[in-house]
């Protein structure tokens, strides 16, 4: 089953090789070391229509692209393009596209054409910006379960680097998830405390204070996570970061997910025990509310994370 909405028929362009073309006509060779072994590292952003401003606004597009030099750097790739390149392809693909709604964009830097498993050039690249409007669980929320298998090892494959071959392990956790009939999975690392979910990072509350696993445990090192920590504060809510415990999963008074794709998505229980009454909490509530106004524009002191598509 496929649950990625397909929105091919919406989109006129994408971008490959820093050149605008049809969708079916980015190509990629079957021998490229980016598919033959998974020598790809990727970005995902949200970009959120304000209907006042009638504009587009990409969501802390400066700290992915850090993320980004970061994970390209560990792969080694050759020369890559400059992130001035990649964020003038963003906007040509946005504004190419002519989208007015909330759209996700996809920018994969691959090791392209013929070579070995150490191959680090050719190097290609591609952004795909499709419409994605918010997950329906962001008002309900779901529960989750404790994954069987561990978040993968630093010293095997650093979650840290945004690279798609770490997605096995992501995949391996969503569909025995998936198979209990859980909403998501939580992964543990291989000391045993919490690190992450398959797509998005967590925080749960524990006497009134959100706590989400330090950089150290085993994490993407989330922009939305890193996020919430900063303005948490200014929404009256206290946030810190440090290692988690299984078994405070099961005592937490609230608990959500984040990420980009899932923006704040409550989770109302951990392996069939509840968290709280069940329902999404007050304070997460609070902290969707004040993401919402920040990531469209409408919380001026924020202003400074978001890079508007039209009116620039
Ligand atoms: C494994 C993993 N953790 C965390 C996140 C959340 O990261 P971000 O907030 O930067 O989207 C993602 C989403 O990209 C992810 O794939």
């Amino acid at each position: 089953m496929n649950t990625t909405v397909d929105s091919r028929a919406q989109i006129k362009f994408v971008s490959q090789n820093n050149q605008l073309v049809p969708y079916a006509d980015a190509k990629i060779s079957i021998m490229a070391p980016g598919l033959t072994f998974g020598a790809l590292v990727f970005e995902g952003y949200r970009a959120y229509w304000n209907e006042e401003k009638q504009d587009l606004f990409i969501f802390r597009l400066e700290e992915h692209m850090r993320r980004l030099e970061f994970s390209m750097d560990l792969l080694e790739l050759d020369n890559p393009p400059s992130i001035e390149t990649f964020t003038n392809d963003i906007l040509a693909t946005l504004k190419a596209n002519a989208f007015r709604e909330d759209t996700y964009i996809r920018l994969q830097v691959y090791v392209d054409d013929w070579g070995s498993m150490l191959a680090t050039g050719p190097v290609g690249s591609s952004v795909i910006c499709r419409p994605r409007p918010r997950v329906t669980d962001f008002s309900t929320g779901k529960q989750f379960v404790v994954s069987s298998w561990r978040r993968n090892a630093e010293n095997a494959s650093p979650p840290r680097i945004k690279a798609a071959a770490n997605y096995l392990n992501s995949r391996m956790a969503g569909l025995e998830a998936k198979r209990q009939g859980a909403g998501g999975a939580i992964l543990l690392n291989e000391d045993g405390t919490v690190s992450e979910g398959p797509g998005g990072c967590l925080f749960i509350m524990r006497d009134g204070v959100f706590i989400t696993p330090d950089v150290t445990s085993g994490i993407l090192e989330s922009v939305t996570r890193r996020t919430i920590l900063e303005f948490a504060a200014s929404a009256g809510v206290e946030t810190v970061e440090r290692t988690v415990g299984r078994t405070e999963l099961y005592l937490a008074e609230e608990a959500f997910y984040c990420g980009t794709g899932q923006e704040i998505m409550p989770i109302t229980g951990f392996d069939g025990r509840l968290v709280g009454d069940g329902a999404p909490g007050p304070a997460t509530r609070k902290l969707q509310a004040a993401f919402d106004e920040i990531v469209r524009g409408r919380n001026a002191s924020y202003d400074d994370w978001l890079t508007p598509v039209y009116n620039d």
